[in-house]
């Protein structure tokens, strides 16, 4: 791996204990690290306080909810880990570049088969919200490649965090299988020691060649990385309150038939496979036309007279 600092290659060898630099705690209030981590303090209690969040954190994840939001992690990931290989030579990234120890995209993958099937690029739609965190992590691989860090941080460094609380949570809320099916995306199956990798990971960040202006603009870029990531949730949690509680494990949610159609997630599901066709929007579309109601309510006012008759 191209590193601009001296040390081991890194994602040949999974064993994060080699790394002289991880024994490194001194840290002064101008390094990078310190930097990031009081500069987005906020963002990070704001975080850990959305709705979604809270929910989550309390169990009251709902399957069908929890595959949405592994749906939008892939798209995230797969912007953020094309641009991390894009600028692996770049010297504004290239310490940081950790693909065997940190990237998620085959996990999602795998994740997202075990939930959706073979088919489950045909079957996922990016969302909104996802979109728009999608088309940032673009625009600064692209032409701001010295704010990636920031987006590398934001993700990975909660991942190995927070994120471990959250596999746990998850595996007993949905009741995934103890092999760790559908959780993969928490397994950083090449990080014996997070914590280890953590001061690793820091101690790189602190020895990029930035000044003043470019670390400012990074702890920025970050807050801005936590806001596009709670948009994502308030935009699950939104979706998730149209879900009722009986779609544990894989029910049809009711839907009143108003708003933007594009907005239901089951509809988003058929589209690769059987068009713009949700069974629920169809139904509560149909139901609503004022000579449907007079022929149903013909056809029950019918059933209860055939009924009575028979009982009688
Ligand atoms: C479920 C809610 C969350 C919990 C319980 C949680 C918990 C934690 C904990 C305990 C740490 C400190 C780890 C350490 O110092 O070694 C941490 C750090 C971090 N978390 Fe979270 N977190 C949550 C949500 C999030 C979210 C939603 C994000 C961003 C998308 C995030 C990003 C980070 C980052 C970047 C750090 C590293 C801070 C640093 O040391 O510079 N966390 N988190």
């Amino acid at each position: 791996m191209p590193s601009a600092m001296e040390g081991p290659e890194v994602g040949e060898d999974a064993d994060v204990s080699r790394y002289e630099e991880t024994e490194d705690n001194n840290v002064s209030p101008t390094d990078l690290s310190e930097l990031l981590k009081e500069g987005t303090k906020e963002s990070h209690d704001r975080a850990e306080n959305t709705q979604f969040v809270k929910d989550f954190l309390k169990g009251r994840i709902r399957k069908e909810l929890f595959k949405l939001a592994t749906v939008a992690l892939h798209f995230t990931y797969s912007a953020l880990e094309e641009e991390m290989d894009r600028n692996k030579d770049n010297p504004v990234f290239a310490p940081l570049y950790f693909p065997v120890e940190l990237h998620r995209r085959e996990a999602l993958a795998k994740d997202l088969k075990y939930f959706y099937g073979e088919d489950w690029k045909e079957k996922i739609q990016c969302s909104e919200a996802t979109q728009q965190y999608v088309d940032r992590i673009h625009h600064v691989g692209q032409h701001e490649p010295e704010l990636l860090v920031a987006h590398a941080y934001t993700r990975y460094m909660g991942d190995l965090s927070g994120g471990q609380v959250l596999k746990k949570v998850a595996q007993r809320a949905l009741k995934l299988p103890s092999t760790e099916e559908g959780i993969q995306f928490y397994v950083f199956e090449n990080v014996s020691n997070a914590q280890q990798f953590k001061q690793l990971y820091r101690a790189r960040m602190n020895a990029l060649d930035l000044d003043k202006n470019t670390k400012e603009r990074i702890v920025e870029e970050a807050n801005r990385a936590f806001r596009f990531n709670m948009q994502v949730f308030d935009e699950l949690d939104k979706i998730g309150r149209s879900l009722p509680e009986e779609a544990q494990d894989g029910g049809f949610p009711v839907h009143d038939g108003k708003g933007d159609i594009r907005k239901c997630p089951y509809y988003a599901d058929k589209l690769g496979a059987a068009g713009p066709g949700c069974p629920f929007h169809a139904a509560v579309g149909l139901a609503r036309q004022p000579l449907v109601q007079l022929v149903l309510a013909a056809c029950v006012a019918v059933a209860a007279g055939a009924a009575a008759w028979y009982i009688l």
